[in-house]
C-alpha cells in the first residue's frame, strides 16, 4: 500500500500524460513552451485570480513573495506554529523575524486571536515592524480568512496565502490561492496537484506585481529582456515537461479528484469519529485533505497506533512532529507572550494515514481495521 499512490493516478491518466510528454519532446521547447502559458491561464481562471506565474517550486514561490514586498531586516512576519519550514524560512533568509502564532484547536490553522495578540506584543516591544502574515492552509484545509483578512487590514499587513497543500480546496465559494495580496502553491509530486518533479506557482491580481514577479523569476530581467537586469532575482521556472504533465492532472483534479478525496475522507471520518478527533472543516468550506490527520487521545495512544500500523506495513506519517517555535533553526527568534498550547498538543497527538483520490474501499478498510485493532 502507498501513502499517496502516484502510480495509481498515472495508470488512470496514462494516455493523456504520455501524449502530453510526447508533444513536448516533438516540439523541443523545454523551457517556456506553450504548455506553461496554457497551464498558467487555466490555473488562474480556476482559482479566480488575474495572474498565475509558475516557478520552480513552492519554496521559491514563497521566497519570491517575500522579495516582491521587500520583506527584510526589522520586519516581523506572522506565521502559524504548525507548518512546513518553507513558510517561515524566507524570514530568516532575508533578515526578517518569524513571529509564530498558535493554531486553532479544531482546524489546526493560524489562530486569529493568537495572531492579534502577537501583533500587539510586537508593537508593544517596538523593535520590529509588523509587515506580513503567512496564512497556511494546513493539510489542505482553508484558513479562516473572514477572521484573518480584517486583522491584516487593521494593522496594514500584507497577506500571503501559502496554499502549497490546498490547491483545489475552497473557502466560502472562493478557491484557495485566491486569498491575500499574493498566494503561492507547490506542485511537489505528493501535493493535491503534483507534477513529476518540482514545481510551484504564484497568484496575484495586480498587474504591476505580476510583472515584478515575472522579472524576479528570470534574474530580475528588465523591459529589454534577460540581459537587461534591473533587480536581484532568481532562476525559477516550471519546465515545459512539468507543465505538460500538470495539464491532464489539473483536469482530473477539477473534474473528479477533489470530489473523490471527500468520499475517502468521509469513510475515514465515519470509522474514526468515535475514537479519535477527526478533521474539522469550517461550514461552507472544502478541504482537499492533502493529508488525512487524526488526533489520538494522548501521545501513548498515537504511538501505539503508529507501532501497530508500521508492523502491518501500513504507511503512516506524522505531519508535523515539531512546531516551528521548537525548531533549532529558530532557537534565537523572540517568541513573545504566546504559549503555543494548541500547536504543542497537536504535535503530541497527530497521525496521518494513507490518503489520495485513488484509494479504493477495500484498501482503505485495511487501514481502518488496523487503526481500530491497535486500540
Ligand atoms: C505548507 C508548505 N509550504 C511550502 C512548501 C514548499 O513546497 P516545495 O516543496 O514545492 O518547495 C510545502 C511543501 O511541502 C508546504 O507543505
Amino acid at each position: 500500500m502507498q501513502f499517496i499512490d502516484l502510480k495509481a493516478q498515472y495508470r488512470a491518466l496514462q494516455t493523456e500524460i504520455n501524449q502530453q510528454i510526447q508533444a513536448v519532446l516533438e516540439a523541443g521547447q523545454y523551457i517556456g513552451g506553450a504548455q506553461v502559458k496554457e497551464l498558467e491561464q487555466k490555473l488562474a481562471e480556476y482559482v479566480g485570480r488575474k495572474h498565475c506565474i509558475t516557478c520552480a517550486n513552492g519554496t521559491d514561490a514563497l521566497q519570491i513573495a517575500y522579495l516582491v514586498y521587500g520583506i527584510g531586516e526589522g520586519d516581523a512576519v506572522f506565521c502559524p506554529d504548525i507548518t512546513f519550514i518553507s513558510s517561515t524560512e524566507p524570514s530568516k533568509m532575508f533578515g526578517a523575524t518569524s513571529v509564530f502564532c498558535d493554531i486553532q484547536p479544531d482546524t489546526y490553522n493560524l489562530c486569529p486571536v493568537s495572531l492579534e495578540k502577537q501583533i500587539q506584543a510586537v508593537l508593544a516591544e517596538g523593535k520590529l515592524t509588523p509587515k506580513a502574515v503567512v496564512a497556511v492552509d494546513i493539510l489542505g484545509n482553508p484558513c479562516d480568512f473572514d477572521a484573518i483578512i480584517p486583522i491584516c487590514e487593521k494593522y496594514d499587513l500584507i497577506l500571503i496565502e501559502d496554499a502549497a497543500q490546498s490547491f483545489g480546496a475552497s473557502y466560502k465559494g472562493k478557491k484557495c490561492c485566491a486569498f491575500g495580496q499574493i498566494a503561492t502553491t507547490s506542485f511537489f509530486p505528493a501535493k493535491p496537484l503534483g507534477c513529476y518533479g518540482d514545481g510551484g506557482a504564484i497568484f496575484v491580481d495586480d498587474d504591476e506585481t505580476a510583472a515584478v514577479i515575472r522579472s524576479i523569476c528570470v534574474h530580475g530581467k528588465g523591459p529589454k529582456g534577460k540581459y537587461d537586469n534591473v533587480r536581484v532575482g532568481m532562476n525559477s521556472r516550471l519546465d515545459t515537461l512539468q507543465a505538460a504533465i500538470l495539464l491532464p492532472k489539473f483536469k482530473a483534479l477539477a473534474e473528479h479528484e477533489v470530489a473523490d478525496r471527500q468520499v475517502v475522507a468521509k469513510r475515514y471520518n465515519d470509522a474514526f469519529a468515535p475514537h479519535f478527533t477527526t478533521p474539522f472543516v469550517q461550514e461552507g468550506c472544502e478541504s482537499v485533505y492533502a493529508q488525512y490527520a487524526i488526533l489520538a487521545k494522548d501521545t501513548a495512544t498515537r504511538d501505539k497506533v503508529v507501532a501497530h500500523l508500521t508492523e502491518k506495513k501500513i504507511p503512516n506519517m506524522i505531519y508535523y512532529p515539531t512546531p516551528q517555535h521548537a525548531l533549532p533553526v529558530f532557537a534565537d527568534e523572540p517568541h513573545y507572550a504566546e504559549k503555543f498550547v494548541n500547536a504543542d498538543d497537536y504535535c503530541a497527538r497527530t497521525l496521518s494515514l494513507p490518503m489520495h483520490p485513488y484509494l479504493g474501499e477495500e484498501e482503505q478498510q485495511l487501514v481502518i481495521d488496523a487503526v481500530l485493532e491497535a486500540l
